[in-house]
Formats: structure tokens, C-alpha cells, sequence
């Protein structure tokens, strides 16, 4: 049985303080959870008898939950870290495997951090590990389009657990390294570094495959940060078909190249609405996303692709309200076809896309 945070063995992790088994066939089993008042309390007391009742010869389970002394924590994070002290952002080492895409854009409302849950979490139907780093000091609206907009992380020592969620992916807003949810901080250059230098290195990820990050609109502080400290990170720009709109996502393209960051391709977001008589209303006019790839493309002189066009659809909204994203909440929706397959395309396993440059390098590897 996994720890449902730290996703490895709970055997592993020094949390089973001691089993036996009696002569009736009882298990008696005491578990140390890593701080009291644990979050996932629950869920590990209930996969622990799961999983023991399915032992052959087992009559019955006695759970003892226990918290761990400060001596145990700091052996289990030392376990978890290696035991460096100084601990580095592991996406940025040169052997790192995990994928890393920054969805940008040039203005808020556009549909990004909408567009980042549903990428993730498609990314995790097609088996990936996957993280998010909601890094938007303006929105962080992540965690609630996940169903944890209440959930703070469990620390243990100075590393901090990423909160997982029943879509499959773990999370770190921004947001959560706040004291208080409704508190108003201020974020600007050195404090917003730092931010983003914890919620990259001193959160147990463990072995992601992907890591997604919403980032701020525009082209400000954390754009900088991130540039220079995940220069690998590449770039997924979200916007609207609107002419103004798909202006200020080139500046955030442009941003990107700058810091010698990839552009991987382009989202267009409230594409059109279908009517109910089967026709397309184009509320915020047409082009905008085609526009951004063709610009991109002739400012660097490589191929930037229009990934895919997501319909406005009442239900895509709903599902984010919901915390249940589209992807998962209805497959079938066109929204949710769309981001699927924009999922496919980034992480390598398009279908169907023989003849069609997908620009990315034949090295990288998910
Ligand atoms: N394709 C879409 N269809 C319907 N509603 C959408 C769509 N994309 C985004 N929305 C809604 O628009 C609002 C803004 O989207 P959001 O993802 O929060 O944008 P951003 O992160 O760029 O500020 C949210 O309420 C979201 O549910
Ligand atoms: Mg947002």
C-alpha cells in the first residue's frame, strides 16, 4: 500500500511502526502518520485494511494510527532527498526525464488555467505522472478547477507534499504557500523567485513524467524566473481568436524565445459556439490562433503549430466550477476531443499525425 501523497511504500517510508499477527488470525499493525492531523488520515487508514484483508489467512484488522516523532520525520525526508541539505530543482538537472510545459498568455480570461488542468489530466489518462505548478499570482484558480481549492500541503520538516486530487495529478498553487487562503500577498520579483524556486525544489514531485505550469498572463517576473531556472521549460501559448488577443500572446511568445525557451505550439481557446441548429458562432472573431503560430513561426524561424481550436462549451465551464475537468467530467464533449489530442501532441503520442510537423526534436523523450 502507497502513501497517497508521497505515492511510494508506505514499508518504505518508515510509517509502519510495527504488525503482528495473532493466533486467531488478527492483524494488529501500527501506522505513524507524518504529521497529526494528516489530511489523507482516512485514506491511508482504509487502503491499509484493504490491502491487509486481502492477505490469505488474515481473520481481521487492528489499525493503530500513530504520528511520528521529530527524529522519524527528519530520517524519512533525509530518505526522500538523499540527504542533501541544499536541495536543487530536479527538472532542471541534465539527466532529468521529466517534460516540462509552461502554458503563457498574453492576457487573463483567455482559458489558461483551464486549459492546463484538462492537458494535465489527459496527460495522466495516458498513463504519465503528472504535477502542476500554479504559479498565477493573480488567479491561482487550479486547485479549485481540481476539486482542492481548500486543501493545504502536508509538510514534513521543510519539504512540502504536493496535494494530490482525484483526477490523478498532484498540485502546488501558488496560493497554498500563503498563510491564510484569503490573505492578499503582494508577489513581486526576488519574494516571487523564491516562490517559485520552493514550490520547484522543496516539493517532493518524486519521478514525474510531465510537469505542467500555469503561469501568470503576460510577460512579468515569473516568466523571468522561470527562464532562468527551468530553460528546458517549453512553451504552450494559449489565446482567443480576437486580434487584440492574439497580439499580447506573441509578446508572450517573443518572452519565451528570449529566454531561449521552445515554443511547442499554440492553443486557440472560445473558438466558436455551436449553435443549436449545427451552425458555429464565432463570438471573439476568427484567426487570432493561427495568427499567433504564423508570427512565431517567422520570428524564429522554425515551425510553430496551431495545436488545436477548443470550442466555448457551457459544460467545459461547469466542469472547471465543479472541479472536475472536461477531459475527465465528459470525453465525448468536442472540448475535450480537442484538448486530448493537443495532450497527444505535446507529449509525443499523436495519433493520425503522419505528413503533419509537429516541431518537436526527435530526442525528446516523456
Ligand atoms: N472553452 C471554454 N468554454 C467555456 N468556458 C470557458 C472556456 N475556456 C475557459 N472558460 C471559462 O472562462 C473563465 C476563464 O478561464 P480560465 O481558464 O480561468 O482563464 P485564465 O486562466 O486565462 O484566466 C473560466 O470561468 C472558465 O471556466
Ligand atoms: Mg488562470
Amino acid at each position: 500500500m502507497q502513501d497517497p501523497e508521497i505515492k511510494r511504500p508506505i514499508t518504505d517510508l518508515g510509517m509502519v511502526d510495527s504488525v503482528s499477527i495473532d493466533d486467531a488470525g488478527v492483524a494488529h499493525v501500527k501506522v505513524l502518520l507524518t504529521v497529526a492531523g494528516c489530511p489523507l488520515k482516512d485514506t491511508i487508514n482504509k487502503d491499509t485494511t484493504a490491502a491487509l484483508e486481502k492477505v490469505d489467512g488474515i481473520t481481521g484488522v487492528d489499525l493503530e494510527l500513530g504520528v511520528m516523532s521529530n527524529e522519524q520525520r527528519t530520517a524519512m525526508r533525509e530518505s526522500l532527498t538523499g540527504g542533501q541539505a541544499q536541495r536543487e530543482i530536479p527538472f532542471a538537472q541534465p539527466g532529468s526525464l521529466t517534460k516540462v510545459f509552461a502554458i503563457a498568455s498574453g492576457k487573463g480570461g483567455v482559458g489558461k488555467s483551464s486549459v492546463t488542468v484538462n492537458l494535465a489530466v489527459a496527460l495522466a489518462n495516458q498513463g504519465l505522472k503528472v504535477g502542476i505548478v500554479d504559479a498565477d499570482i493573480y488567479g491561482h484558480s487550479v486547485p479549485a478547477m481540481l476539486g482542492v481549492a481548500d486543501s493545504r500541503p502536508t509538510q514534513v520538516d521543510d519539504l512540502i507534499m504536493p496535494v494530490p486530487t482525484a483526477s490523478g495529478v498532484s498540485v502546488i498553487s501558488i496560493g497554498m504557500l500563503k498563510p491564510r487562503r484569503d490573505q492578499v500577498v503582494a508577489w513581486r520579483g526576488p519574494m516571487l523567485d523564491r516562490a517559485l524556486v520552493q514550490m520547484l525544489s522543496d516539493v517532493y514531485w518524486g519521478d514525474l513524467d510531465a510537469l505542467l505550469l500555469d503561469l501568470p498572463p503576460g510577460t512579468g517576473d515569473v516568466a523571468i524566473s522561470l527562464g532562468q531556472h527551468l530553460p528546458n521549460a517549453e512553451i504552450v501559448v494559449v489565446t482567443t481568436p480576437q486580434e487584440a488577443a492574439a497580439e499580447v500572446a506573441e509578446r508572450a511568445g517573443t518572452m519565451a524565445e528570449m529566454m531561449h525557451q521552445r515554443v511547442v505550439g499554440v492553443v486557440e481557446n472560445m473558438s466558436w459556439l455551436v449553435l443549436p441548429d449545427g451552425s458555429k458562432m464565432e463570438v471573439f472573431g476568427s484567426g487570432g490562433g493561427q495568427r499567433v503560430a504564423d508570427t512565431l513561426s517567422q520570428r524564429f524561424g522554425s515551425k510553430v503549430p496551431l495545436l488545436g481550436q477548443v470550442p466555448l462549451e457551457q459544460t467545459l465551464r461547469e466542469a472547471g466550477d465543479a472541479g472536475k475537468p472536461i477531459v475527465e467530467a465528459d470525453p465525448t464533449a468536442e472540448s475535450a476531443k480537442v484538448l486530448a489530442d493537443v495532450a497527444r501532441t505535446i507529449s509525443g503520442r499523436g495519433r493520425g499525425l503522419a505528413g503533419m510537423q509537429l516541431g518537436l526534436t526527435p530526442t525528446s523523450k516523456l
